[in-house]
């Protein structure tokens, strides 16, 4: 039998018998009978990844963006294999605030409408970063009230618009240099540090139930930008600001090597009480892609899914996009590309393989 229960889509379709019979099923033990799950180890090719995800009580995910949406085969697939997905761009402040005070959700009812279809959960991404804001903002001069009060009035509108339809928010994105100092963005210099607590602290009073995550790349390892969110969090927590969840986006890429201490810097933050995730995985490669680069890449996408199993309160994985057919990568990283575990026809990667090993290895576990 497969432990599907917790699973949106299999809560939402499954009909009133199955569930009888799984309800039956569990008062006598037999879900979790040794003989039940071997036989299930043996139909892992029909399992996806969130169902494999979801044996250890976590989701795998995949990033959307909207037009991608159009794309029937790709949507289709998204909707199938993931059981979360994150709006890669229609849920930024350019796209929902393009005018001081005048909102427009339509780009992320879309995503909530297709995941609602899909059974799939929704990650909220993201209330506050230095791109992809508005002219208005970004051009115009504020006083701190004036900024307090704009960056009051975004939350509040976003995240009560999309209370009970996200899990999650990404409340404050890349708000950390490398050397871990705090980023000079227009919130930073115009309000100071506070803003960060501020922005929780509207965020929690707008949706009480909303899981709030600070999210930040190169983060993955033990360094110095990490250790600055290590110490921003717990001063967090000591100071009672809303804080649920540390996301490390998981931007990798083959010729910089697998960063060290993914492990250990993921349990570091589960001990000081927050849950972890990745939630923007991708590791990319200089291009041509060769068997030997599929290779290592599928070694790391599997080093990666294990150090999150090996972790309780690593809660999930969010791939940027599932397939090199749409990624993000090849835009911004020129000569750098073939970074998702789906190839530009939807094929199975090595990295696929890895991933669904390390899942499969990681529910045994327990
Ligand atoms: C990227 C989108 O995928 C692109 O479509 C867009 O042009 C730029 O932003 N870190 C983040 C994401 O937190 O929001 C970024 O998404 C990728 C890097």
């Amino acid at each position: 039998m497969r432990k599907t229960a917790r699973s949106p889509r299999s809560t939402r379709t499954r009909t009133a018998a199955g569930a009888a019979l799984a309800a039956t099923a569990l008062l006598l033990g037999l879900a979790a009978a040794p003989s039940a799950q071997a036989e299930a180890d043996g139909k892992h090719r029909a399992a996806t990844l969130d169902e494999l995800a979801q044996r250890s009580g976590r989701y795998f995910g995949s990033a959307v963006d909207n037009p991608e949406l159009a794309d029937t085969e790709y949507a289709d697939l998204l909707g199938r294999e993931f059981g979360t997905t994150t709006p890669g761009n229609t849920m930024k402040w350019e796209a929902t605030e393009p005018q001081r005070g005048v909102f427009d959700f339509t780009g992320g009812d879309e995503v909530i409408d297709f995941a609602r279809a899909n059974g799939m959960k929704v990650r909220g991404h993201t209330l506050l970063w230095h791109n992809q804001l508005p002219g208005w903002l970004t051009e115009g001069t504020w006083t701190k009230d004036e900024l307090r009060s704009i960056l009051k009035n975004h939350i509040t509108h976003v995240v009560k618009h999309y209370r009970g339809k996200v899990f999650a928010w990404d409340v404050a994105n890349e708000i950390m240099n490398e050397d871990g100092t705090y980023r000079e963005n227009i919130f930073y210099k115009t309000i100071g540090p506070g803003y960060i607590a501020d922005a929780l602290r509207w965020a929690r009073a707008a949706d009480p139930k909303v899981k709030l995550y600070l999210n930040d790349y190169n983060v993955d390892g033990l360094g110095a930008k990490s250790d600055a969110y290590y110490a921003l969090i717990k001063q967090l927590k000591a100071d009672r600001v809303p804080i649920d969840g540390f996301g490390l986006q998981g931007h990798l890429a083959l010729q910089y090597g697998l960063p060290a201490g993914i492990k250990e810097n993921l349990q570091r933050f589960a001990d000081l009480g927050v849950d972890v995730a990745f939630t923007e995985l991708d590791i990319r490669m200089q291009l041509p892609a060769d068997p030997a680069k599929l290779a290592e890449q599928a070694d790391w996408y599997g080093k990666v899914t294990s150090a999150c199993l090996e972790v309780k309160r690593c809660v999930g994985i969010t791939v940027w996009g599932y397939s090199d057919r749409h990624s993000w990568i090849p835009g911004v990283f020129e000569g750098e590309g073939a970074a998702l575990p789906f190839d530009e026809n939807l094929q199975h990667k090595p990295a696929y393989d890895a991933i669904r090993a390390a899942l499969i290895a990681g529910a045994k576990k327990g």
